[in-house]
């Protein structure tokens, strides 16, 4: 049984508790706020608008003594970057692993998280896109660009009007996508030049979208997150994957991106090799009867 707490529990993390309290595999054994909120001292049920749980709510000034107290194996981030790097620091002093989905980091502070699992041998997931649809997404969009290399290309964006960041940081994560994958097919590509439109309306959960068009066909890759349950289905992925790990890893780990990958081009070598022996065996004379 991992035993789990969870920081944050805004719109996103109180979804997520939600769906970790109905876990057969996992406890959750902390709930953590912001120091002075509100939800202190409340029941974690109460906030997230479902049983009382019998986890009472705690700030994050007291996550040191909560952690001796309550034992967790993982702790699940969703709240604001500058919190996720303190509460880092406490956690990773305390050896106990993370699946920081919080977004907004700058590079130093993601340099902070990478270089605190080699000093203390925690292990920390960092998951700026936690859906496993959107992981899969990129991957299709960097092998789409490198074999379609001479198409236009277009991304396109939805959410809700309240997200302040415009373009998403996942929009720009996909464009990033299809400059490697142009990049890798031999195509000199600037950085930054393939064109992103977002749209901010309404109560969008998030739509990310890759238009691929040539002047004869086009492809769409396309993905939509329903409800905010599609973060927390990412969020126990990661979970079980760095349960006693120790490391630092993406998504695309934990998802085994590359081991898929591999499997997939020894199987094509397989079946590229079987074809060469089959005409091997076939005798000229056997041809001539064709
Ligand atoms: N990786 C992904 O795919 C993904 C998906 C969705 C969201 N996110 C990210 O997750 C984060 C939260 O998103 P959201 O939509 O839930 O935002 P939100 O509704 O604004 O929730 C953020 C919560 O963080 C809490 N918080 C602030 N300081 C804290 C601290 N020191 N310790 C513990 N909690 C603290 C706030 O709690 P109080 O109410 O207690 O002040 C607030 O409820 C954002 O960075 C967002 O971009 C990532």
């Amino acid at each position: 049984m991992i035993r789990v707490c969870l920081v944050g529990l805004g719109k996103t993390g109180s979804e997520v508790a939600k769906v970790l309290l109905a876990q057969d595999s996992m406890k959750l054994v902390a709930a953590v706020c912001s120091p002075g909120s509100s939800k202190s001292g409340r029941d974690l049920g109460e906030i997230a608008g479902c049983r009382d749980t019998g986890i009472i709510v705690e700030g994050a000034d007291r996550l040191e003594e909560m952690v001796f107290r309550t034992k967790p194996d993982v702790v699940v981030d969703f709240s604001k970057p500058e919190a996720t790097i303190r509460n880092a620091v406490v956690l990773s002093r305390m050896r106990v692993n993370m699946v920081v989905a919080t977004t907004g980091f700058s590079k130093f502070s993601l340099k902070r998280l990478v270089v605190l699992t080699k000093k203390h041998h925690n292990a920390i997931v960092y998951a700026p896109n936690i859906t496993l649809g959107v992981n899969v997404m990129m991957l299709l969009t960097n092998i789409a660009s490198s074999i379609l290399n001479n198409y236009d290309f277009q991304v396109n964006e939805e959410h809700h009007s309240r997200k302040k960041d415009i373009p998403s940081g996942t929009a720009l994560k996909i464009a990033g996508e299809i400059e490697k994958g142009l990049s890798a097919s031999g195509i000199d590509v600037l950085q930054g030049s393939i064109p992103i439109n977002a749209v901010r309306a309404g109560g969008i959960v998030g739509k990310h979208e890759v238009i691929i068009a040539g002047e004869e066909d086009m492809l769409e890759i396309s993905h939509q997150s329903f409800s905010r349950k599609a973060f927390a289905a990412g969020a126990l992925r990661a979970v079980k994957f760095i349960y006693r790990k120790s490391g630092y890893f993406e998504m695309s780990d934990v998802l085994n991106l590359g081991g898929i990958l591999a499997n997939y081009v020894e199987n094509d070598r397989n079946r590229i090799a079987k074809r060469g022996l089959y005409m091997n065996n076939i005798s000229d004379e056997q041809a001539e009867t064709i």
